[in-house]
This record gives structure tokens, C-alpha cells and sequence, in this order.
């Protein structure tokens, strides 16, 4: 189970991206997938799971607390289900690397148990903000503390019963909504979250667990769900993750010559933000065969080079593209005009602070952009050769690897390995699509 990664790509300029890829499954769906199957009654088939380092980090956390799961083999897994009640006290301390989903909808669980648990990551994710699940819970009745600054690692304590509450969410965080509905499972009562002005967050937590028969209420921006009913094993069918299609959206969009297909991607409305902005810049991108798969909106998607142009990004948008941002920034430096965003705080607390890590290898690529507390101003040209740093971001390394297609010389990327956390076959697939990749 575990998965090969590399530590630095280095990618010859130019090329162009053609043929049809499917990208791995989607990260945020496949978490989602372990979580409500091990807390089900009977056996889950999951499909498309992505078999990345953060997905297995939540298979691992859930066989730690005594839940039999088989696979993945191909992208299959089976769960067997122990019941909301069924959850046993791991052994050791629950480590889920580099995943703040893990992290964040896994503590919403965890408070909820009649055991203790310690949750811990990687180096990155040790300095990500957890109060904006600590403080809620604790409203909920549960007993559990950050170390410093409410930093990981979070240790949980037992408490007789959680109590449902009302929650109105002062960051647009689909993490922060999904760890108090999963702790609503659980809980006295019913638990309604209203989610900020500034946008909706992704509903895949909604969507699932209505697939595994708990009933939701969504209206607008209010959810709500009542405590203590059973979920029913089912079926998923993962969708290819749209975040990891991005890479190769923006990389057709600014690759002269190119014309890709991307099967069964997973377009939930919540996250499709990517595909409006880069049309809004003029990108040709159409989307087909639409159906649906495990209760998500999926189509193939065909792209092909386009000039772009940049954009002031609505702020509206923000939300449903927040992992896409590392990709949309290189459309950005290959548009002509210039590129706005604002309202992206939220960029500088992922995986790295991705306004200045993007900021930083874009300028050492001789490009003209600008961070801003809450975003980035680019003017587009020409992209230059150099090194630049991922600071072990999965994202940034693979926008960058993106960024080759049009520059002018060789582009290496140092601090890949994480790259494997969300896209395990990400060098296979891009340099099978054209890029001219060698990793090491
Ligand atoms: C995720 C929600 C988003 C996203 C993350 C996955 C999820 O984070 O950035 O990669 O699966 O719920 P926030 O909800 O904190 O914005």
C-alpha cells in the first residue's frame, strides 16, 4: 500500500498534450468514501479510489480502530462496515501525514468515540490551523486540545455525548463543515451549519452520506442533519479527481498544438470553479457525455490550446476553485494582459503558503507576478528556465511541471515526493500526454 514517489522533476521546455487520460480518483470523494463506509452497517464496495499517500492515510487511520478493509487493488477497496457505534481505541497515535482532510474531518469523528486518540502529521501539516475545528467542537461538548497555537498534534478525550448545535461558519471551509456534520452523527439533537457570504464550500460530504441513506436537509446555505441514525453500506464510484485534471486543463489551454480528452471527471457544481475561470480567459474547453456516478455529476472533458487572456478573478469563484489556483496562476503567466485575484487568504494556510511559493518560482522564472495578502497580480509574457521550490507541495510542483510546456528552457522542480499524495501516477501520465518529464 505503499506508493512511488519522486523527489525532483526535471522537464525539457516546450511540446504539446494530446490523446484521452483519466486521472486518478478524486481525493476529497475517496476520504469521504473510508470514513462513512467504515461507519456504515455492512460492506461498502468503493470504486476509482485514489490510491494515493493521503487517501491510504485515512484507510490506515480507520484499520487502526479495528475496521477490516481489503485493497485497494485497481482502485477497489471493500470495507466492512462497524456501525456508528463500532469503532475500537487504536493502539497508536492516528498519523495522516500531509492530509488536512484526514485530519480535520477524522477529529469531528474522533471526539465523538467512548476512547482517547492522538492525531499527528507530517512536518507541513503540524503548522496548519486546527482551531477552526477545535473551537466548534468544543461548543459541541468535546474534549479536545491542539498544542501550541492549536496546532497538531490534537489530542481527544472521551466525553459522555456530544450536543448538536448551530454553527455559523466564519471561513468558507468545506473541512470545517464536514468534521461538524460527521460529528452531528453522533451527536444529542440535530446539528445545522450555515456556511459564509463569501461562497459554498464542496458538498461531497452531503452528497454521500444521503448515498448511504442518512438524511440531509440543504437549503442554500444551511445544512442540517439529525444525531444518531444508522448509514446503510453501499456503492461508491469515484469520479476522476477535477483538481488533478487541472494540471492538464491549463497545460492543453496554454500548449500550442494540443487537444486532450480527460474521462469520467467528477463536476459537482461546488467545484468547478477551475472551468469557469479558465473559459473566462478564453480557454476552448467542452464538456460531454454527461452522467452520473455514485451521486456525483461526471462527463469527459475535451480541451485544446487557446490564447489566453487574463482576467479579475470573481471573488464568487474563489471557493469552488480553491485547489486549482497553483495551475490557474500559470495559465495566468502564459495570458496576455493582466491576472487578478483577491480573496484567496485561504491560499496561504494549504499545504504550503501557496500565494508565495507560487509567487517565488513564478518571478524566478522571469515572470511578472505579484503577491497580495489575499492573492496575486500577474501580467502574462514569456516563461523563462530555472529551479524552483514546491516546498514539498504537491500542487505547486505539478503547476510548475505545467509551466515547461511554454518555457523557454529546461524547468526543475525540487521537493516532489508529495506529488504521490494526491497524483501517484502523475510523471507516468504527463509524459504520456507529451510532456518531456524525467523524474528522479
Ligand atoms: C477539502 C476541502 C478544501 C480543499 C481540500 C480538500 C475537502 O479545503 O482545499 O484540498 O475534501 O473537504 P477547505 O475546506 O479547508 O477549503
Amino acid at each position: 500500500m505503499s506508493v512511488i514517489s519522486y523527489k525532483k522533476f526535471c522537464v525539457k521546455p516546450g511540446g504539446k498534450l494530446t490523446g484521452r487520460l483519466r486521472v486518478p480518483g478524486d481525493k476529497s470523494i475517496s476520504h469521504r468514501s473510508i470514513m462513512l463506509g467504515a461507519l456504515a452497517d455492512g460492506v461498502t464496495r468503493i470504486r476509482g479510489f485514489l490510491e494515493g499517500e493521503d487517501s491510504l492515510n485515512t484507510l490506515r487511520a480507520f484499520q487502526a480502530m479495528g475496521v477490516q478493509i481489503e485493497g485497494p487493488v485497481e482502485g477497489e477497496v471493500i470495507i466492512h462496515g462497524v456501525g456508528i457505534d463500532g469503532l475500537k481505541e487504536p493502539l497508536e497515535v492516528l498519523y495522516v501525514g500531509n492530509s488536512g482532510t484526514s485530519m480535520r474531518l477524522l477529529s469531528g469523528i474522533l471526539a465523538a468515540q467512548s476512547f482517547s486518540s492522538i492525531l499527528t502529521g507530517d512536518e507541513s501539516l503540524t503548522v496548519r490551523p486546527m482551531k477552526r475545528v477545535i473551537a466548534p467542537l468544543k461548543q459541541m461538548g468535546a474534549n479536545i486540545q491542539g498544542s501550541q497555537d492549536d496546532k497538531p498534534p490534537l489530542s481527544i478525550q472521551p466525553v459522555p455525548r456530544l450536543k448538536g448545535m448551530t454553527y455559523e461558519m466564519p471561513v468558507a471551509s468545506a473541512q470545517v463543515k464536514s468534521c461538524l456534520l460527521l460529528a452531528g452523527l453522533f451527536a444529542e439533537g440535530e446539528t445545522v451549519i450555515i456556511e459564509p457570504q463569501s461562497g459554498l464550500t464542496r458538498d461531497h460530504t452531503e452528497r454521500m452520506l444521503t448515498g448511504f441513506g442518512y438524511e440531509v436537509a440543504s437549503q442554500g446555505a444551511r445544512i442540517s442533519l439529525q444525531g444518531r441514525r444508522r448509514l446503510t453500506a453501499t456503492t461508491v464510484d469515484v469520479p476522476a479527481d477535477l483538481s488533478s485534471a487541472a494540471f492538464f486543463l491549463v497545460g492543453a489551454s496554454i500548449a500550442p498544438g494540443s487537444d486532450i480528452v480527460l474521462e469520467h471527471v467528477g463536476v459537482n457544481p461546488t467545484r468547478t470553479g477551475v472551468l469557469d475561470i479558465l473559459k473566462l480567459m478564453g480557454a476552448d474547453i467542452t464538456l460531454f457525455n454527461q452522467r452520473k456516478a455514485g451521486g456525483e455529476p461526471v462527463v469527459d472533458i475535451r480541451v485544446r490550446h487557446a490564447n489566453l487572456q487574463g482576467i479579475t478573478v470573481p471573488e464568487r469563484l474563489v471557493p469552488l476553485a480553491i485547489d486549482e489556483f497553483p495551475a490557474i496562476f500559470v495559465a495566468a503567466a502564459c495570458a496576455s494582459g493582466k491576472f487578478v485575484l483577491t480573496g484567496a487568504e485561504e491560499l496561504r494556510v494549504k499545504e504550503t503558503d501557496r500565494i508565495a511559493a507560487m509567487a517565488e518560482g513564478l518571478k524566478t522564472l522571469g515572470v511578472d507576478a505579484k503577491p497580495t495578502s489575499d492573492g496575486m497580480k500577474i501580467r502574462g509574457g514569456k516563461i523563462g528556465s530555472g529551479t524552483v521550490a514546491s516546498h514539498g507541495d504537491h500542487r505547486i510542483a505539478m503547476a510548475f511541471t505545467m509551466a515547461s510546456l511554454r518555457a523557454s528552457g529546461p524547468i526543475k522542480v525540487n521537493d516532489c515526493s508529495n506529488v504521490a499524495t494526491s497524483f501517484p501516477n502523475f510523471v507516468e501520465l504527463a509524459h504520456t500526454a507529451g510532456l518531456n518529464i524525467n523524474a528522479s
